[in-house]
């Protein structure tokens, strides 16, 4: 049975400065979101790409990816997103087949995510976990800091209220994979088109639910191009791969 991989797209990239919807900024002169397809389409167990695209920019991302198809057999459909990254995920779900039981969700803003990392989440999923998080060890000490106090202007100093133990910290990536049902009770029990509910990944809504989340080891290159200076690295990966 294949497998459907969702790719978030909708974003606009604020952090990565004014332009173009990040997902269609150029990386070596091919938009973002083409490289992400790519990586997905490559792992064998992917038949299906559903990519979330910018509302207003839908049949720009259509036109985009038909100059560009995934080798046969792996099918790509464009759906126009939401507000919110969690909005567009569901409305990428929804274009998924009942039919298909392991869906991953890949952002588009990380495109260099080698094969191997695709293929140990489906691996995983396929294994019988509900849902499979590659993630790495976190190289920076974390601070947590209390609320801004009174008066605090941008930049200014902020209080510390913790240093939690950096060993029992990870970083998350995509592609998170899940068990179909999973993720489609996760996203309409926490339906939530304003993000108020703060998830910034689709593990955590289904942490929620109290299923189980595990992780795999994720990759370096799998890193989320988020400002300006992971243009640069992505550039660098792409250079290194080349030689
Ligand atoms: N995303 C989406 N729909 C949204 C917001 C984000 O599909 N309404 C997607 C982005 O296109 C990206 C992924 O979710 O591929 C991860 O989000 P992020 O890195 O935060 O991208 P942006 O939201 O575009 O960037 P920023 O937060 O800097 O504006
Ligand atoms: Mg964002």
């Amino acid at each position: 049975a294949i497998a459907a991989a969702i790719v978030p797209a909708a974003g606009s990239g604020v952090r990565l400065g004014p332009g173009t919807p990040k997902a269609l900024r150029p990386l070596n002169g091919t938009p973002l979101l083409v490289h992400a397809v790519r990586a997905l389409a490559r792992a064998r167990a992917i038949g299906l790409v559903v990519v979330v695209a910018p509302p207003d920019r839908t049949e720009a991302v259509r036109a985009l990816l038909d100059q560009q198809p995934a080798p046969p057999p792996v099918e790509q459909m464009v759906v126009p997103g939401g507000a919110t990254r969690q909005e567009s995920v569901r409305l990428g779900l929804a274009a998924v087949p009942e039919s298909i039981e392991v869906v991953l969700v890949h952002d588009a803003a990380r495109p260099l995510v080698p094969v191997d990392t695709v293929d140990a989440v489906v691996a995983a999923v396929r294994a019988g976990a509900p849902a499979v998080v590659p993630a790495l060890p976190v190289t920076d000490t974390v601070k947590q800091v209390g609320p801004a106090p009174e008066g605090r202007l941008p930049g200014g100093p902020e209080p510390v209220v913790g240093t939690p133990d950096r060993s029992l910290l990870r970083a998350v990536q995509t592609p998170q994979g899940f068990d179909r049902a999973t993720l489609a009770k996760a996203h309409e029990l926490h339906a939530d088109a304003t993000g108020a509910t703060g998830a910034t990944d689709d593990a955590a809504l289904v942490e929620r639910l109290g299923v189980p989340v595990v992780l795999v080891p994720g990759h370096e290159e799998a890193f989320k191009v988020t400002r300006p200076l992971d243009l640069v690295l992505a550039e660098a990966v792409l250079a290194r791969r080349r030689l």
